[in-house]
């Protein structure tokens, strides 16, 4: 049971999922993930964000247990995924008297997810609409698509907390603290390049516009719907986020590779090789066969480098190479110093391929390498060159 007062009068009421094998079924959880939810006691009671629905029914407990017999007079929906949403019908089905807040396009996807019709059921709010349930204001700031386009903030003005739904969001489940100074967060800030740069990645744009529209307001703490409460590291996950949302990254090379028979592996080897001659500290390679592309995804976002390789199949890309590509295209990845090597055996299609890629991405390549079935020597010192050029790409970035 995860219950605790993290500023007067504000109770965090989450709950953690150590279970769920794959978030959106799609990505894995080795540490979990937490569904954060918070009541804000006063006159009036609120609770903001509900959890995924497996989970209703500790998540009902913690609640009746802060509230202590009171009813509960508001539910906002800062954002209407189901791992926040899940549990709408059953707070509405225990406090049927309950409000719930949120914008125009939050009341459409309740209904379409949820079947709750009827009217009575909610309150709609606007940009910077505000509502006073005592000695506390709640002011509501919408932040479109970070990361659906109903999404909003609820900023509660005298302890100067905001409730930003996904934004500053980690994966991990929650090991007996909430707030981030109670606890070692760097498993947090690990996850929070894979949280972002799969979940949020495609949305940097409007998660720079959130920043820039929340930027004047005095926040002390950060209640996200996922991981830690910010306090003390406030800063670091902000800067943090800003550079992810504007594809700022650090000096470092991510390797992808896709092979059959060990030939473009050997390519993919020599080329780490390479960027270890230069100096450069942060490399990882991955074999996109049986590496997580959630892993992948999040040091692409990370580094500044980056080296993908693979043979023409069936005249086309090796599958997981032109999945992860697809992935990169959909993410409007940006800011990188890209070279390629492509293989064939006897028709090549890899290496024009992964230049239309890189036209799609708007990336120069540094380098497109085409090798034929094992290569030459040629070729190896092709692909030197190409990590040289590319340590020196990563210098101008
Ligand atoms: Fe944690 Fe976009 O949901």
């Amino acid at each position: 049971m995860n219950i605790k007062e993290i500023s007067g009068g504000i109770y965090y009421v989450g709950v953690n999922d150590r279970t769920t094998q794959r978030f959106e079924g799609l990505w894995p959880l080795p540490y979990g993930v937490s569904y954060n939810s918070y009541i804000i006691k006063s006159d009036k009671n609120v609770l903001v964000d509900t959890v995924e629905q497996s989970e209703a029914g500790l998540f009902i407990e913690n609640i009746e247990k802060v509230l202590g017999g009171k009813d509960l007079d508001y539910l906002v929906i800062n954002h209407m995924e189901p791992d926040h949403s899940g549990s709408i019908v059953d707070i509405v089905n225990r406090y049927p008297n309950v409000k719930i807040v949120g914008n125009a396009l939050t009341i459409n996807m309740i209904k379409g997810f949820y079947r709750l019709e009827n009217s009575n059921h909610y309150l709609a709010v606007k940009d910077g609409d505000t509502i006073n349930i005592g000695d506390k204001t709640l002011k509501f700031i919408m932040t479109p698509m970070v990361h659906w386009p109903e999404t909003m903030m609820t900023y509660v003005c005298e302890p100067a907390i905001m409730f930003t739904g996904d934004a500053f969001g980690t994966f991990g489940a929650l090991n007996g603290a909430v707030i981030d100074h109670e606890m070692n967060t760097d498993v947090y800030f690990h996850e929070m390049y894979r949280y972002y740069s799969n979940i949020v990645g495609k949305y940097g744009v409007h998660v720079q516009k959130a920043l820039a529209k929340v930027a004047g307001i005095d926040i002390k703490m950060i209640c996200p719907t996922h991981g830690p409460v910010w306090v003390e590291e406030f800063a670091r996950v902000v800067e943090l986020t800003d550079k992810l949302s504007k594809g700022e990254a650090e000096d470092g090379v991510v390797i992808v590779y896709g092979t059959m028979y060990g030939n473009t592996a050997r390519y993919a080897e020599i080329a780490a090789q390479r960027f270890a001659e230069n100096g450069i500290k942060n490399i990882k390679v991955y074999n996109a066969t049986f590496a997580e592309i959630s892993d992948i995804l999040a040091d692409i976002f990370r580094y500044k480098g980056l080296v993908i390789g693979g043979p023409t199949y069936s005249a086309n890309l090796f599958p997981p190479i032109e999945a992860l590509l697809k992935a990169l295209e959909v993410r409007e990845l940006k800011n990188k110093a890209l070279g390629v090597f492509g293989s064939y055996t006897w028709a090549s299609s890899a290496t024009k391929l992964f230049h239309d890629y890189s036209l799609r991405l708007g990336l120069p390549l540094v380098s497109n390498v085409e090798i034929r079935q094992r290569g030459s020597e040629q070729n190896e010192e092709d692909i030197r060159m190409m990590a040289d050029n590319i340590v020196h790409a990563i210098k101008l970035l």
